[in-house]
């Protein structure tokens, strides 16, 4: 009798930008303490994964020369503990990441494959699984993998991987700004420790401000508050940015932040009219490699064309 090849499975899985990304001290673990407001963008990857009998990993578009084809991806890596977590021994699947996310660009884009690739892999292994356990499986990969689960608006706590939605009443119109080279985020955690012993870089405040802008919907409020405490240490590895969230200013948006660990520069719209004409002033001031428009929030890692995702 022939065996039933389940179809393959493709995921759709947003970025995120940190409209406030307050970064404590460093913790015992290496990881530093965080309270941020992560929200989910329409920039995105797709990741479809297929039943194979040669397994590996397959990477085209943004980043594709960078980023690795190996063991090490992030979304191998998921798909060797969800395996694990379920008994599975090692996974017999291709993984075809199309990358719309800049690699190491600030925005999550190797944890959005490594989410996708946990709700691709638990559809096509047909798992009774819910969203919360893999959620924790998400975790136990990296801090920003969760979000990229769950997409929307939401609060982080612990080192980012606690979440809790927050209500969002508008969609917000960004424009992005892609460096020609990406960041290492140890590396900007590191230079802000740095910052930090040598001088006194300013701290963000609370985040209950920004929580209050995006219930009331008004980009021009919110776009007072955007704020993250890892803005000066990528500006002091990447100096150019200054010059680039200044573009972005002047070409109209009402605010600019360098994005989680950077080197992306997001830019707040008054509306999508707007974020079209900052993006084309942008692309031509020469300070960036690449500009895309987007909007958010937009949900977590779903499944292309189906519903039956956990
Ligand atoms: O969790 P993830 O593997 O994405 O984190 C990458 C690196 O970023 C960590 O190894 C650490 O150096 C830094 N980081 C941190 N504090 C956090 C999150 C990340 O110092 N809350």
């Amino acid at each position: 009798m022939l065996a039933v090849v389940p179809p393959p499975v493709t995921v759709r899985v947003p970025a995120k930008v940190n409209l406030h990304l307050s970064v404590g001290d460093l913790r015992e673990d290496g990881y530093h303490e965080l309270v941020t407001v992560f929200q989910a963008l329409s920039l995105t990857d797709e990741v479809t994964v297929a039943v194979t009998e040669e397994p590996g990993l397959e990477i085209y578009g943004e980043g594709e020369g960078s980023v690795p084809a190996d063991g090490t991806n992030l979304a191998w890596r998921a798909a060797e503990a969800l395996a694990a977590h379920v008994g599975r021994g090692e996974p017999k699947v291709r993984i075809v990441l199309r990358k719309g996310i800049p690699a190491a660009g600030g925005m999550a884009g190797g944890s959005a494959d490594a989410a996708a690739t946990l709700v691709g892999l638990a559809s096509l292994w047909n798992l009774d699984i819910t969203r919360d356990e893999l959620a924790e499986i998400a975790a136990g990969l990296g801090s920003d993998v969760p979000f990229a689960l769950y997409g929307g608006t939401a609060l982080g706590t612990g080192r980012g991987e606690q979440l809790v939605p927050v209500l969002s009443r508008h969609t917000f119109h960004w424009v992005l700004a892609f460096d020609a080279e990406g960041l290492s985020t140890p590396k900007v955690f590191k230079e802000l420790d740095r910052l930090r012993v040598d001088g006194n870089p300013p701290r963000i405040g609370s985040h209950t401000p920004v929580v209050e802008a995006l219930a009331s919907g008004d980009p021009r409020q919110l776009a007072l508050l955007l704020g993250n405490d890892l803005q000066a240490a990528a500006v002091s590895l990447r100096p150019g940015l200054r010059r680039t969230l200044r573009a972005g200013v002047n070409a109209g948006a009402l605010a600019g932040t360098v994005s989680g660990s950077g080197p992306t520069c997001a830019f707040l719209c008054e509306d999508a009219q707007t974020a079209v004409e900052v993006a084309a002033e942008l692309s031509g001031a020469g300070v960036c490699r690449t500009v895309r428009v987007a909007h958010g929030p937009v949900p977590g890692a779903r499944v292309v064309g189906g519903d039956d995702a956990p």
